[in-house]
């Protein structure tokens, strides 16, 4: 699951709902690594995506892995049902509960690997004491709650701190950037450290999009020293 190199999450949110089976399979025979799944509850977020339903359904027609990410209130109420529903990743943000460590504990009891998400506020440093409950941390580099959004430039340097932070671990955490990711700002968030390149609209809203998945994956060629 936690390759070397760049994996490419490509984010239902701007796929066409009315083919999600079909769409899945294209970014699976493109190259996809990981399929990201946008869910937003009009609490946390003011959109509403959707819930359980969808992994569940998408779960029989594709080997990729399902990575939920989590962008509502209370996550801890909602773990089992996506566990159920076949997500294998699951990412709550920081800001969505009182209780990150014990959510994160939760998600490791039902055997899924954890992420935690950082609005572009809120600093690195919310995580000097989890570090051993987190697989994966979740830069977002756009303001939580829809696709299309520009990147923001100042995330780079968070997204350096991280990476530095998650090289003296000795055990691999994956570091996803999600948000404005496209041709021009893929290398740079690479660059900064990435590891894992979660894109919407830049995959699924241009006509060339599947082919950006490979690109994205050549990004930057060997992982740089920052
Ligand atoms: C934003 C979501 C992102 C978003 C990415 O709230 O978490 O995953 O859909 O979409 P693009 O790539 O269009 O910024
Ligand atoms: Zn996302």
């Amino acid at each position: 699951m936690f390759a070397d190199g760049i994996k490419v999450a490509p984010s239902l949110l701007s796929a066409d709902f009315g083919r999600l089976r079909e769409e899945v399979r294209r970014i699976e025979e493109a190259g996809a690594d990981w399929v990201h799944l946008d869910i937003m509850d009009g609490n946390f977020v003011p959109a509403i995506t959707f819930g359980p339903a969808v992994p569940r359904a998408l779960r029989p027609h594709t080997g990729l892995i399902f990575d939920a990410h989590l962008m509502v209130a209370e996550p801890e109420k909602y773990l089992e049902s996506f566990a159920r529903a076949g997500a294998d990743l699951i990412t709550v943000h920081v800001e969505a509960t009182a209780h990150l460590d014990r959510v994160l504990r939760e998600i490791r009891r039902r055997g899924l690997k954890a992420g935690a998400a950082l609005n572009p506020a809120t600093p690195p440093e919310t995580l000097d004491y989890l570090w051993p409950l987190l697989d994966l941390v979740l830069v977002m580099s756009v303001n939580p709650g829809a696709g299309g959004q520009p990147f923001i430039p100042e995330m780079l340097p968070k997204i350096e701190a991280l990476s530095r932070r998650i090289r003296t671990l000795g055990r691999p955490v994956e570091l996803s950037v999600d948000g404005g990711i496209d041709s021009r700002t893929a290398p740079q968030a690479v660059a900064a450290g990435a590891t894992v390149l979660v894109a919407g609209s830049a995959v699924f809203g241009a006509p060339d999009g599947l082919e950006l998945i490979q690109a994205f994956k050549t990004t930057g060629g060997p992982r740089q020293e920052v």
